[in-house]
């Protein structure tokens, strides 16, 4: 069978580990990753994680199964309807990002990924990051979600106990890989911890 594909858009909102984290999930359970990153997600990784010119090899664990496409590539194959793409991930995903494919402008090759994923009826995860949210940004993400886009906030729950930062990063990346149905070890069944009602009377 052939190996499932996905593209990884990272955009130039905060939390830029969550995409490179993404892409090393989707790759270590045996997925090619076609990764994307807009010219501000590049200022960010910098920013956040000192990642200076970024590389498959300076960013993921697994550069092999990586295919890395300049963000005005708009010939890459991930740009056709016709490529053996599954889901698009924009992750993070910015405000302006998110605003461009909600009014279907095609930008770039992030852009088109995302629209033809609207058209073909394929996976579309939105990851923003954004606090507060404007009306301007909660009307752009209804606009997406009746066009069949999910929006899964970069959120991360309590409720597990995070004690890291690799803690809350991996509450949301299980999220989104429970959304696409990737198998993985970040994806932990909730399981009521035995002291939650120790103290109930
Ligand atoms: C350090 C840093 C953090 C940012 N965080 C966010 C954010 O969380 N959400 C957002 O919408 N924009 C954020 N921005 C602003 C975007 O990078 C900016 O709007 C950019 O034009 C988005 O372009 P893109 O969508 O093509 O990546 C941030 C910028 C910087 C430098």
């Amino acid at each position: 069978m052939a190996e499932r594909q996905f593209v990884v858009c990272m955009t130039g909102s905060s939390g830029a580990v969550y995409g490179v984290r993404l892409v090393d999930a989707l790759s270590m359970a045996g997925a090619v990753v076609h990764v994307v990153l807009s010219e501000p997600a590049r200022r960010v990784l910098l920013y956040e994680e000192g990642i200076e010119d970024p590389s498959p090899e300076k960013l993921f664990a697994r550069p092999e199964s990586v295919v890395w496409h300049g963000a005005d590539s708009v010939e890459a194959a991930p740009a056709s309807g016709s490529a053996g793409v599954e889901a698009v991930i924009v992750c993070p995903c910015s405000m302006g990002t998110l605003g461009r494919i909600a009014g279907g402008y095609s930008v770039g090759l992030i852009g088109r990924v995302a629209d033809v994923a609207l058209k073909e009826g394929r996976t579309l995860i939105l990851v923003p990051r954004e606090t507060p949210l404007s009306l301007i940004h909660l009307e752009n993400m209804t606009r997406l979600v009746r066009a069949g886009a999910v929006i899964l906030p970069a959120s991360p729950g309590f409720y597990h106990r995070p004690k890291t930062r690799d803690d809350l990063i991996d509450f949301v990346l299980a999220k989104i890989l429970h959304r696409l149905g990737v198998d993985s070890a970040l994806r932990k069944p909730w399981e009521t911890p035995d002291d939650l009602y120790e103290d109930a009377t």
